[in-house]
Parts: C-alpha cells; structure tokens; sequence
C-alpha cells in the first residue's frame, strides 16, 4: 500500500535556506503529547470513472488535523481543540470515498466553476447565451452536473513556513458544464500553526467566463447533534432576499428588524422558525460590509458546550449561511452518525448567487489576461 510522510525530515530539505531563527520548530510538546507537523499520504479508492483518488492527513504543530481528498477537493476531517484542549471532530463528513459519490450534498467539497445558483441555467455574455445543466429544479447549482467537486484534482504537498499545504490543480475545458473557456484553477489549502485552514484560491481563463470558487464544509463546532444553540455573528448590514427557488429578487435588503440580523452574536435557532419555506432555515446570502474590499473578519460562530470558536475571514463581498435544511436524515456520515435537518452549518465566503444575471451585483466575469485570486480563512479558536 502507497503511503507516503512527509515529515521533519522532508520539512528540513525544505527550511535548509531558510535562517534559523525564522524557521518555526517542527515538533512540539503539548500537554506531554509529542506533535510534529506532517502530511501523510495514502490511497482512498477510484472516483466512478476509474481515476486513483489520494487522502492526505495534516498535521500541526498543536496535532490539529485536517484531511483532504483529491476527488472535489474536499475536506473531510477537521479534528479542533475544544476549550480543555480535546481534539474533537468539526466538520461533517464520510468515512469512504464511495459514500461521498453517492451521498454527499457538497460536504467539505471545492465548489466551482460556480459556487451556488444561476438561474434557469443560462446567462448571457458578450451577446452570446449560454445554456447549463438544470441541476436543482429550474436552476444550475454549484457548477453543474459534473462540477469541481466531482473531479479529481491533482495535489503536490508542501511543508509551508506557516504550515502543512496541499496545493490542488484541475484544468476544465472549454464548454465543460457549457461554461466557455480553458481554466486553469490553483486551490491551495494550508493548516496553519496557529490553527487554522487557509484556502487560497486562483485561477486564468483564455475567454470571458462566469466564475465563483468556495468551499462548501458543514461545521458543527459541538461535533454532535444540532448546531442552533451556536451563536452566530455577522458583519453583515444587508441581505440579498431570495424567490421560492432560492434564486436572488435582486434586491439588497437591510437585515434591521429582521431574523437576518446577525450584527449581535445570536443563536442560530433563536429566530430560525420565522423563516417560512420548504424546507425552511438559513440559506442566503449576506452582503458584507467590507463589500470584498479587503481582507476581514466575516464571521463568527461560537458553541457554548465545547467553548469552539469558528472565525472566518475572507476578501469576497458575500458569505452564503446555509443551516444544513436540506439534511433530512435519510444516510449516516462518519462513525455511522445520522445527520438531521440543522445537523450542521456552512459559512461560504464567494460572490453573490446569480450574479451573471444581476448587473446590480459584483461582476464574477473572470476575462482573459486577469488573473482570479481570493483568500478565505476559517480559524478555530476556544472561548
Ligand atoms: C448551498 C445552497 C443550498 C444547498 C447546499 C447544498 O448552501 O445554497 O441551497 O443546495 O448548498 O445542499
């Protein structure tokens, strides 16, 4: 069985040129427990078209870990410290890679080409229509039929100076999903020594495309159960209002007076039955405040029972909070755990949805010569 670690010995080739006093030690004594930052590599399975998927375990220097998967990829494990220091799971997910094929609603996965709804699946660019598979109802979700979280990424590990990196490429042809032009994308996940997932996301195209990258990870900071005695806080002033499909009025909408306001920290459960809808919940975009001007906090989601903090920064102007409404309990993820409606949140930083056909919103047209680079960051901290 191929399984390969890239650990201190790897890490010193790679920090030889580095001074020594900037390079971060490599191992590290917690609580009597010995960490040293790693990647491990090892086989996960074939994705349904026969290509050789690869799961990576990071490791660092708090003994933090984070798992990734070539197929989509995907984040399949974070295990984060609670307020004792007891690692614990964080995100949901699945134990094998045929799970994640025929059950998974996006868990942990790369979004793209485009991250949520365009609706009827079509948009019109440069005079020209184009026309998307209809993956969710009358609309196209999440990039299609066959979208970034279907495909296998190629991934090149690197013991960074801020942490251990997997550095994911895919290459999607012009017309791939009936998006035009050849895109060349770059996802680098990073598991920082200060305990958190950095995700660095870039991408060129030869010809004007739509395009909306995020990570698509269900966060449940307890580990267990539902996530509406989380208490959630936004820097967001404005919504963007959605119709029965959950395609955007087109509206920007103040959340004051509403169950959108999450300006204070406040449950998630607190107002979560005024939302009226099938099935009901979260699952909208909020405007930032910082509009994707700069870098900043967008964020935060604290679970009084474990003392976890979730902090996500981001330079988009849009985070979608989605409660997970669409769990209904009908498959077991990891450990054989059945996920229910509200089982677990997600926070994903990117555009607005819809956007190719809102010329009010900010333009997701990625044109040739430009290059896409976004930074999203997702720290675990302990209150
Ligand atoms: C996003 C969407 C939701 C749902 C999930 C995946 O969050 O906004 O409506 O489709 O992805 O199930």
């Amino acid at each position: 069985m191929r399984s390969l670690v890239y650990s201190v010995a790897a890490a010193a080739v790679v920090f030889a040129a580095v001074p020594a006093f900037a390079r971060p030690p490599r191992i590290a004594v917690h609580g009597g427990v010995i960490s040293r930052e790693s990647i491990q590599r090892s086989p996960f399975g074939k994705a349904p078209d026969g290509a050789g998927v690869d799961l990576f375990t990071l490791t660092n220097r708090h003994g933090m870990v984070m798992k990734m998967m070539t197929y989509g990829a995907t984040i399949t494990e974070i295990k984060a410290p609670d307020r004792s220091g007891k690692m614990g799971d964080v995100i949901l997910g699945f134990d094998t890679l045929p799970e994640y094929v025929k059950n998974s609603p996006y868990f942990g996965a790369t979004i793209g080409r485009y991250g949520n709804r365009i609706a009827g699946g079509k948009f019109t660019l440069n005079g020209k229509t184009y026309h998307l598979a209809k993956n969710n109802g009358p609309n196209s979700l999440h990039g299609g039929k066959k979208g970034f979280d279907k495909v296998v990424w190629k991934a090149t590990p690197r013991m960074s100076s801020a942490g251990p990196s997997i550095r994911f490429y895919y290459l999607s042809r012009n017309g791939e999903e009936g998006f035009p032009g050849t895109l060349r994308t770059t996802v680098i996940y990073t598991l920082t020594n200060d305990n958190a997932v950095r995700i660095e996301y870039s991408a060129t195209t030869d010809r004007a495309t739509p395009f909306n990258l995020t990570n698509h990870s269900y966060f449940n900071l307890a580990g267990k159960g539902l996530i509406l005695d989380h208490v959630l806080w936004l820097a967001a002033h404005h919504y963007t209002p959605v119709d029965a499909t959950l395609i955007p009025t087109g509206v920007i909408a103040p959340v004051k007076g509403t169950p959108f306001d999450f300006t204070t920290p406040t449950k998630i459960g607190a107002r979560i039955d005024e939302l009226k809808g099938n099935p009901g919940g979260y699952d909208h975009n909020f405007v930032l405040d910082s509009h994707g001007r700069r870098f900043s906090l967008a964020a935060t989601a604290f679970d009084p029972s474990t003392g976890r903090v979730l902090s996500v920064y981001t330079d988009q102007p849009g985070v979608q909070f989605y409660s997970g409404n669409f769990l209904d309990g009908s498959f077991a993820g990891r450990g054989g755990q059945v996920y229910h409606k509200h089982s677990a949140f997600c926070l994903e930083t990117q555009h607005f949805p819809d956007s190719p056909n809102h010329p009010n919103f900010p333009s997701t047209i990625l044109r040739p010569g430009q290059r896409y680079h976004t930074i999203t960051v997702y720290h675990f901290g302990v209150r």
